[in-house]
């Protein structure tokens, strides 16, 4: 069992793929990477809880790969020479409420993403035990034209926590079995970062708070940290964009007599457009061109 460093990364694995969206604990993985010895696994989970917990369960398991982050940006990002043959979405978060719904998963641009990085002939099950959750990503799978399916209750036992407590609860689980089907179109927001250079900073002009970048994209300033010397200033920031969360420390440090400004090594980003506009506005802000 390997745990995958993305997007940097870009593990090149033989066919079949599969993908286990939210993993948890790893139930599903440990019991079907030993009935398939044959395909590889790859499950990704946003939470590190999951992540460390899976990692014990699944120890000595050479045909799994463990990826922390959220799935969306590891669908646009990571793994990219790879097309998954099967996708499993157990249990996903249903957000139940109106004012939630944004954070669904299966929303119709999702099902574009997956027809992306799925091979031709790929399935994509979905499986939970809220039937108006399984109806909605059906019927915004089926909106998108690239895909028909089916949906059903399932007696299939998939063996993971969530499964198990809400069959001990009575409830009853349901599926959407969707196939691939037409064509697609989704394009993943990719742009190659410019990193601005400065004449001179003045790191009281950068101030915390909330900043709206262009196309409905946000940059929310944390903290602002200036060393002893004066030549690096660290900010902590947040940029929101549609389906992504970039959680950043940008640099500003400087050679010589010039200034630069790019996000850290350890920071969690992608190279966006709303990532170049938080830049861009950052150096306005550090040079004193904004009010
Ligand atoms: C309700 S639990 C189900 C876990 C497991 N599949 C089961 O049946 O027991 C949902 C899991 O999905 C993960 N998750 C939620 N949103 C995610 C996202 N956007 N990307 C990756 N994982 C996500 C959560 O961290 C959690 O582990």
């Amino acid at each position: 069992m390997a745990y995958i460093h993305w997007p940097d990364e870009d593990v090149e694995l033989k066919d079949p793929v599969e993908l286990e969206i939210g993993f948890g604990r790893g139930d599903f993985l440990k019991r079907v990477s030993e009935l398939n010895p044959h395909v590889n696994y790859v499950g990704v989970d946003k939470s590190w809880e999951s992540v460390k917990r899976a990692y014990r369960r699944l120890r000595g398991r050479e045909n799994v790969r463990l990826v922390w982050g959220d799935v969306w940006a590891f669908l646009m990002f990571g793994m990219r020479s790879v097309r998954f043959h099967r996708v499993f979405s157990l249990f996903p978060d249903p957000w139940p409420k109106r004012k939630h719904e944004h954070r669904r998963m299966f929303n119709p641009d999702f099902w574009r993403l997956l027809y992306l990085r799925t091979k031709e002939d790929a399935h994509v099950s979905v499986v939970s035990d809220e039937m108006f959750f399984i109806r909605w990503a059906y019927d915004n799978a089926l909106s998108t034209g690239c895909w028909w399916g089916y949906v059903s209750e399932t007696k299939n036992r998939f063996g993971t926590k969530y499964e198990e407590k809400w069959l001990r609860e009575g409830k009853r689980v349901h599926q959407a079995v969707l196939f691939k089907d037409g064509k697609c179109d989704f394009r993943i927001p990719e742009t190659v970062l410019r990193i601005p250079k400065l004449k001179s900073v003045n790191p009281e002009s950068i101030r915390r708070g909330d900043y709206p970048l262009p196309e409905g994209a946000y940059l929310s300033v944390k903290e602002v940290v200036v060393s002893r010397e004066g030549d690096t200033v660290l900010i902590k920031a947040v940029v929101s964009e549609r389906y992504l969360l970039h959680k950043v420390w940008f640099v500003l440090h400087r050679r010589g007599d010039v200034w630069y400004l790019r996000p850290s090594d350890f920071s969690k980003y992608f190279p966006t457009k709303a990532l170049q506009s938080a830049l861009d506005l950052l150096s306005d802000m550090a040079e004193g061109r904004t009010t």
